[in-house]
């Protein structure tokens, strides 16, 4: 049973798509990541399950209630939002217990809650500083103890992580993922950096242009992009046009010069991709392709090659096993399993 139901959820501005009939159902307790370009409509989509804004058409139902009936300090929401500040003149427990106050909570369970939230994010003891005294990511901690302690019904969060430093970032993710398996609070994440949601997701919702893409688990929709977007927006991919040729009874593939067997893939003629983490270097005679080592960087647990060819640049990522591999402007050949590249035409 679906928890939260957007359906055919459309906001236009003027001329502007901003989110073009959205069809997207969550279930409870789930983590989803609206994942996407800035301007692909995320934020949008986001303030109207909130009730900032108002949608052109659509509805979108929470546990069986019609939610755009409900106004927006009334939905039980917990928010947080990248620009979304803490109260200066308050101290974190102050800010968390503000929520409370407005639900209205009695004293006792009000001070227990307050406690019992900042715990969570691990700032018990910061509890009576001001923000202007905490770095930033003790401040987002307490903007989410804020939106945890009124037990929301879903969490939204719309890039809380994008003004920390890199390794903070990481770090808060973990922890984001650790506290919202703890909870089990249903979790809506905004953010246009695809790792991040891929770390944090049960599943993403890949946007476009106000379009979804794709809804997959991070892990299909990195192997099995739908969508020539899809691919390209999550991580780096080849592409390479294949021919299919049926020889004899047996199925083979052909990318350049070099004809393989396509056996029990679903591949067909077209566009194809391969991902630079599934190529090899091999020897001449199982080459794929072959051409020259462009460029190759270290970067510890594994290598970064450019690799020029006949059929373009080809980028290959190739495992540290300790030895050095092939260097720059040596002749090199590459060959990956034709089951690892996807049609994107299919
Ligand atoms: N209040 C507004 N008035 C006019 N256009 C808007 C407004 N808010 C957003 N838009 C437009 O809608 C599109 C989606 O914006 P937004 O949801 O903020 O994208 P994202 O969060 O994915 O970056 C963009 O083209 C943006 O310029
Ligand atoms: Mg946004």
């Amino acid at each position: 049973m679906s928890y939260l139901v957007l359906d055919g959820l459309t906001k236009q501005y003027g001329s502007i798509m901003a989110v073009d009939d959205l069809h997207l159902e969550i279930k409870k307790g789930e983590f989803v990541s609206l994942l996407g370009p800035s301007g692909c409509g995320k934020t949008t989509t986001l303030q109207m399950i909130a009730g900032f804004v108002d949608p052109t058409k659509g509805s979108i139902v929470l546990d069986g209630k019609d939610l755009l009936r409900i106004p927006a300090n009334k939905r039980g929401l917990g928010i947080v939002f990248q620009n979304y500040a803490l109260f200066p003149h308050m101290t974190a427990a102050q800010n968390v217990a503000f929520g409370l106050e407005m639900l209205k909570v009695c004293k006792d369970e009000l001070s227990s809650r307050v406690k019992e939230t900042l715990s969570l994010v691990g700032l018990s003891h910061l509890a009576d500083r001001f923000p202007a005294r905490m770095s930033g990511g003790q401040q987002q901690r307490v903007a989410l103890a804020r939106a945890l302690a009124i037990r929301p019904s879903i969490l939204l969060l719309d890039e809380p992580l994008s003004n920390l430093d890199a390794k903070l970032r990481e770090e808060m993710q973990l922890e984001l993922r650790s506290i919202q398996r703890l909870v089990g609070t249903t979790t809506i994440l905004v953010t246009h950096d695809q790792s991040e949601a891929m770390a944090l997701s049960d599943r993403v919702v890949v946007m476009n242009q106000g379009r979804i893409e794709q809804i997959a688990e991070p892990y299909i929709a990195y192997e099995k992009p739908e969508t020539e977007f899809v691919s390209g927006f999550l991580g780096k991919a080849n592409s390479f046009i294949m021919g299919v040729r049926i020889e004899g009874g047996n199925v083979f593939g052909q990318i350049g010069e070099k004809k393989f067997p396509l056996r029990d893939t679903k591949l067909s003629a077209g566009k194809v991709i391969i991902r630079p983490e599934k190529i090899s270097f091999c020897l001449q005679e199982s080459a794929i392709l072959s051409g020259k080592m462009k460029s190759r960087v270290f970067q510890g647990n594994h290598w970064l090659c450019q690799v020029e060819t006949t059929l373009g640049g080809v980028t290959v990522i190739q495992q540290n096993d300790g030895k050095e591999i092939a260097p720059e402007g040596s002749e090199v050949h590459l060959n990956w399993k034709p089951e690892d590249m996807r049609s994107l035409n299919a």
